[in-house]
């Protein structure tokens, strides 16, 4: 069973239909609730399909989601954590609420959801895939919130 986080659009959605013929099962996941209906129909015919809708700013929300589908998330074989937001702005003007929301949408929801999973892939060999940058490699101007975000989940997986 695979888990593809932020599934509504980009790389994620894209990534959602081309894996869906090949798993048995999909969980993607997502924020925006109108776009269920639409995204069920294009998926639900070629593979057993679950969609969660949280918000990943929320630490309870996810906590909530964690805890209420646990069974059916203990079985999850990969888990690609994709979600993620971006940011650009002179780190000079930029807010400390700014770097709060980078940090929770892109590190610490990964984090929890992470820690949840792990005991089971010790048992299952499940594996983690990262959507990262390559940006988070060296410093690139105005994405200060963004890559000290992106530059965490490298040290985190990393470990
Ligand atoms: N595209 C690039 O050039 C590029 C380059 C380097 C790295 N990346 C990384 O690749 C990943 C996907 O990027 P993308 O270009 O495919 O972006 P995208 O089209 O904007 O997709 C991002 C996804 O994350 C979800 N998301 C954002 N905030 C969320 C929240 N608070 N809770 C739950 N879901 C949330 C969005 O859901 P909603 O639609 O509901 O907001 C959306 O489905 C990101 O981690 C990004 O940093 C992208």
């Amino acid at each position: 069973m695979i888990w593809i986080t932020g599934s509504s659009s980009g790389i994620a959605w894209s990534s959602a239909t081309s894996l869906a013929p090949f798993a048995k099962r999909l969980i993607i996941s997502l924020r925006k609730k109108d776009k269920l209906e639409e995204l069920s129909k294009q998926l639900s015919s070629k593979v057993e399909l679950k969609i969660l809708a949280f918000d990943m700013q929320n630490e309870s929300e996810i906590a909530d989601v964690l805890r209420e589908y646990e069974t059916e998330l203990s079985e999850v074989d990969i888990m690609i954590h994709n979600a993620g937001i971006s940011m650009r702005s002179l780190a000079q003007n930029t807010e400390m609420e700014v770097y709060r929301t980078m940090m929770q949408v892109n590190y610490f929801s990964i984090v929890q959801i992470s820690q949840f999973l792990l005991p089971y892939f010790m048992k299952n060999q499940g594996h983690f895939v990262v959507i990262n940058s390559m940006a988070d490699k060296f410093g690139v101007p105005y994405r200060s919130g963004y890559l000290a975000s992106k530059m965490a989940l490298n040290g985190y997986f990393g470990a």
